[in-house]
């Protein structure tokens, strides 16, 4: 059986990327291009900045996908873009430049739902991983914890009520003047620092919804009344009160849904404290843990491609007059 390759585009925030994978979900180039030193100095992504610099980047980046899988358009079968959630300015460029391809080259097009590629994240690496599964997926943006009960098919367990997880450490890294983005700031700075400061867990031991906006204004008020704290403290007193929040809910997401492993996925899964409890719980439970590569937990083309050609053979092409969705939501 010969492989058919898929290019996937991604743009829906401040990742320029490009990737070529085959039907066998083996990547074959996965190029990101991050936009982070041109939003560092004001302090979070702004949209306009953000698209701007999709459109200069997005040829190159596809380019460069193409030379290092050592393939030519003509081998390319399907091209596939981040339709959404995302910034509409910048979806655009990439489901735009997908459309363009997909005429000049005569292939089918597909968009995909940027969440669901973050689902399927972890099949890169482990493409059998066994189903049902848990997947907790943490990012910028999102905070879900998800039933896969089969391939295309979950069910939404919970998700944030206010802030999303990676929102929580971007805000309480602004405040310790520790810069943009703050969740790998205070990941690194927690190393430093001990868990001596009891924050709340908000809504621990009520159901699968999350709530973090709470603990952020707790850190803020705590560190603005108690100045002389070392920051280090802080930063992993706050990081053990989330990775406690995450790792107690997958962990009764689990037993209520009789998943045979945890899988994480999106941006904070890259956080390391998170990445050692969801080892450290399944291994304590008899259960599977999955935790992909860091450079596969934040926005890459490689997870868009390979949810491009699951849902292609599913449900075929996509129209080229079908457009971009900034509030698309996940549904199993
Ligand atoms: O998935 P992602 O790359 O983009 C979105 O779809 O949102 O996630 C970005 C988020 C940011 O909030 C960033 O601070 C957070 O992931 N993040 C981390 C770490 N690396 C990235 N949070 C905690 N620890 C990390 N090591
Ligand atoms: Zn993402």
């Amino acid at each position: 059986m010969t492989s058919e390759l898929t290019l996937g585009i991604e743009t829906s925030c401040d990742e320029t990327a490009a990737s070529v994978v085959t039907s066998e979900n083996v990547v074959l180039s996965s190029v990101v291009s991050s936009q982070v030193d041109l939003h560092a100095r004001y302090g979070g992504v702004v949209p306009e900045v953000a698209s701007r610099a999709h459109v200069g980047l997005v040829n190159p980046v596809i380019a460069q996908a193409l030379v290092e899988a050592g393939v030519e358009p003509k081998d390319i079968d399907l091209v596939a873009a981040t339709k959404g959630p995302g910034l509409i300015g910048s979806l655009l460029v990439g489901v735009s430049a997908a459309k363009a391809l997909s005429l000049v080259w005569g292939i089918p097009y597909i968009g995909v739902n940027h969440l669901e590629a973050h689902l399927y994240s972890c099949f890169l690496e482990e493409p059998d991983l066994e189903l049902p599964l848990v997947v907790l997926l943490v990012s910028g943006g999102h905070t879900i914890l998800v039933s896969m009960e089969d391939h295309l098919q979950y069910s939404i367990l919970g998700q944030t009520l206010d802030d999303a997880v990676g929102e929580a450490y971007d805000k309480v890294a602004r405040y310790l003047g520790l810069g943009y983005p703050g969740g790998p700031a205070i990941d690194q700075l927690a190393v430093h620092g001990k868990n001596t400061i009891e924050f709340p867990r908000p809504i621990i031991n009520d159901g699968f919804d999350f709530s973090f906006s709470g603990l952020k204004t707790a850190v803020i008020n705590y560190v603005r009344q108690n100045p002389e704290t070392p920051t280090e403290d802080v930063a992993a007193s706050f990081q053990e009160a989330v990775v406690e929040v995450l790792t107690t809910k997958a962990r009764k997401a689990l037993v209520n849904t009789g998943a045979k492993g945890l899988c994480i996925g999106g941006g904070v899964a890259a956080n390391s404290r998170l990445r050692e409890a969801v080892f450290d719980i399944c291994l304590e439970d008899g259960l599977h843990s999955f935790v992909p590569s860091r450079a596969y937990c934040t926005d890459n083309a490689a997870m868009v491609a390979s949810t491009g050609w699951r849902r292609f053979l599913e449900d075929g092409p996509d129209s080229l007059d079908s457009g971009a969705d900034p509030n698309l939501k996940l549904h199993g």
